[in-house]
């Protein structure tokens, strides 16, 4: 049966997921993060892990519980999440970046609570590191799959991620679209290939598409092997 052939086919392969947004501190009451609910990096674990996949999911904070069978590592800011990643990415066979990682953070942390004053406030913001593109740059053998949330000219922006990350695949999805991405339970994808190949995946559950995911990266995986 199908399913069984697939299953077998992740047995023994080692796969690193993220997952949700990541929390920027500001003061010991506040931080700046995203809307990213973590469903479809959790949906991606799970599903790898079902197919007997050994799985590290590195997740942002999430209301989910940690999927069954899976090594779940939380992590707050982007911070510990390029931290998390980088120390578990040797030996790992695909990596799947799922989590919406805040591209700035404050410039500073304040140690008590900011108190209001009478004008306006300004936080001044720095970028955070690119993990992805930095996985891109250090990868030897493993498979690199990335997420792109956009609203607007999805396959340009999608595809000039997968190049300047040096990425096999890119899932792309539009954020505005009702029933897809941040916090929706269902999930609408175009996947971008390194060799040309778009395949699009019609609105569904965040599992069912996880599972096509899971299949396309798994055929991209076994076309290296050869
Ligand atoms: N990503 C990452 N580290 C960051 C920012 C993004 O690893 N500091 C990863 C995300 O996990 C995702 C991919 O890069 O897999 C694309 O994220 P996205 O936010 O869509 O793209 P950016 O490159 O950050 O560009 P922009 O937000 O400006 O569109
Ligand atoms: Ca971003």
């Amino acid at each position: 049966h199908f399913t069984k052939l697939e299953n077998k086919s992740w047995q023994g392969k080692k796969i690193l997921v993220t997952a949700g947004p990541t929390q920027e501190k500001i003061d010991p009451v506040r931080f700046y993060s995203n809307r990213s609910s973590g469903k479809m990096g959790y949906a991606i674990a799970e599903e790898a892990a079902e197919r007997g996949a050994e799985v590290i999911l590195i997740t942002g904070p999430t209301n989910i519980k940690p999927p069954h069978g899976v090594t779940t590592i939380p992590v707050e800011s982007a911070s510990d999440m390029y931290d998390a990643v980088t120390k578990h990415f040797e030996g790992q066979d695909i990596v799947i970046k799922a989590a919406a990682v805040a591209d700035y953070r404050p410039k500073t942390t304040f140690d008590h609570k900011v108190k209001k004053q009478s004008g306006d406030l300004t936080v001044e913001m720095e970028r955070t590191l690119d993990i992805l593109k930095t996985l891109g740059e250090q990868r030897t053998n493993q498979i690199l799959v990335g997420f792109a949330a956009e609203s607007e000219n999805i396959e340009t922006y999608a595809k000039n991620k997968l190049n300047n990350k040096n990425l096999d695949m890119i899932a792309a999805n539009s954020i505005i679209s009702p029933g897809t991405g941040f916090q929706s339970d269902t999930n609408e994808l175009l996947l971008y290939k390194r060799d040309g190949q778009t395949v699009h995946i019609p609105m569904t559950t965040k599992k069912e598409a996880a599972k096509k995911l899971l299949d396309n990266t798994l055929e991209i995986y076994m076309e290296k092997q050869k």
